[in-house]
């Protein structure tokens, strides 16, 4: 079997619909992104309805857009990749029936892959042949994700395992929640993250539970028992809920409600505007609620490191481009003993060439999927 195999991939799982040529797995030869910001954005937050509907109207262009920024075309292409789940079930169903067509009218192998593993390979994507030392932990943060994976290459082929995952909210739902609380626009990670530098960070504290973890007990779950195995869970609904109580008591409700008009008013805001429309108690209420999902983060990676006796840490995730959480853990990490690994800002929020990366050690074990594959909207990664 080649060893080079030209992967085309495709990812919808979201909101974003993107496609990507990947060769033997390192070699990224084209990946389009089309992002659906706009669309949602109106609405605070991603529409199911909505985003289903706008990848149904890009798969065929954005895969199309792919193949010629490689001058390339279908017969080109040795495999068909496809973000099967986790992730909008309508969405993912679109991407998922748009790639078994392609694979049954090119008549080439079917490969189904794990957004959740697309993340964690588009940090190894891009170190390309470069050394890692086990045992490999990874950070999957992002709108929908927060989890932690120990991770083990065996033969051709990675296994997962979960020993943390958030409770309730994922962190970048906290980003989002927390920015549109405030008036500040969609996605909310970004602008967050542009702004706090320009608030106080220990202005206001926040506090996160000290989670009791049931799970370290044989506890019985999917018909199997779990591991005894130390688990480092997040939980991130208790921080939105305490940013909502900090505007309720500092009547800010109709500060809010002028900058969300005023910001409705700009195209695309500059930082200036963003200062120009929050007051110094607004920014350093944004500040410190980076500080603090950036600290919980942090912390609770840097204990499942030393608990598990972790070299390499791979931080992914639409989160993972946060600036102060790379700061955190590229300081934090080496002084555990750590080699901490983040995908370019590019490539941390959803993309094909993650998928067609993890896909490439499937394509390796012949690990295909058949035409009856279907979209999984709650699959776990093992
Ligand atoms: O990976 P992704 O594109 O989609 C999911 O699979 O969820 O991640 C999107 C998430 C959003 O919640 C967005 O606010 C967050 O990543 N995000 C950030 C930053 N850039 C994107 N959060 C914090 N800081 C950022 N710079």
């Amino acid at each position: 079997m080649d060893k080079r195999a030209l992967i085309l991939g495709i990812e919808s799982s979201c909101d974003e619909t993107a496609a990507a040529l990947v060769r033997g797995g390192d070699e990224l030869v084209s990946s389009v992104v089309a992002s659906q910001i706009a669309t949602h954005s109106a609405y605070g937050g991603v529409v199911p309805e909505l985003a289903s509907r706008e990848h149904l109207r890009n798969l065929v262009p954005v895969t199309r857009a792919a193949l010629a920024k490689a001058h390339l075309t279908y017969a080109d292409v040795d495999a068909i990749a496809v973000t099967n789940g986790p992730g909008l079930a309508g969405a993912l169903l679109t991407g998922v029936s748009f790639a078994k067509s392609l694979a049954w009218a090119l008549e080439k192998p079917l490969i189904a892959v794990n957004h959740i593993e697309g993340h964690i390979h588009a940090v190894l994507l891009e170190r390309r042949n470069g050394i890692m030392e086990f045992p490999v932990l990874a950070l999957v943060v992002s709108g929908g994700h927060t989890h932690l994976f120990l991770a083990e290459q065996r033969g051709h082929g990675w296994h997962y395992e979960n020993i943390g995952h958030t409770r309730d909210a994922a962190a970048g739902e906290a980003f989002d929640k927390t920015a549109k609380l405030l008036g500040l626009g969609y996605p909310g990670g970004p602008i967050i993250d542009r702004i706090s530098k320009f608030g106080d960070p220990k202005a206001v504290k926040f506090t996160f539970a000290h989670l009791k973890h049931e799970a370290r007990n044989g506890s019985k779950r999917a018909g199997r028992i779990e591991q005894d195995r130390k688990r480092f869970d997040f939980s991130y609904s208790g921080i939105k809920t305490a940013v909502l109580r900090y505007v309720e008591t500092h009547d800010m409700f109709g500060a809010i409600a002028a900058r969300r008009g005023s910001l409705l008013q700009i195209e695309a805001p500059a930082d200036e505007d963003f200062i120009r429309l929050c007051d110094r108690q607004t920014l350093d209420l944004v500040a410190s609620f980076q500080a603090a999902v950036v600290s919980d983060l942090t912390q609770r990676t840097m204990a499942a490191c030393e608990e598990y006796g972790v070299q390499t840490l791979l931080v992914t995730g639409g989160v993972a481009a946060n600036s102060a959480l790379r700061a955190s853990l590229e300081q934090r990490g080496p002084r555990g003993g750590v080699q901490v690994h983040f995908p370019s800002r590019l490539m941390c929020t959803a993309n094909a060439a993650m998928i067609a990366a993890a896909a490439y050690s499937k394509w390796m074990a012949r690990e295909f999927a058949g035409l009856d594959v279907s979209a999984e909207a709650n699959l776990e990664l093992r």
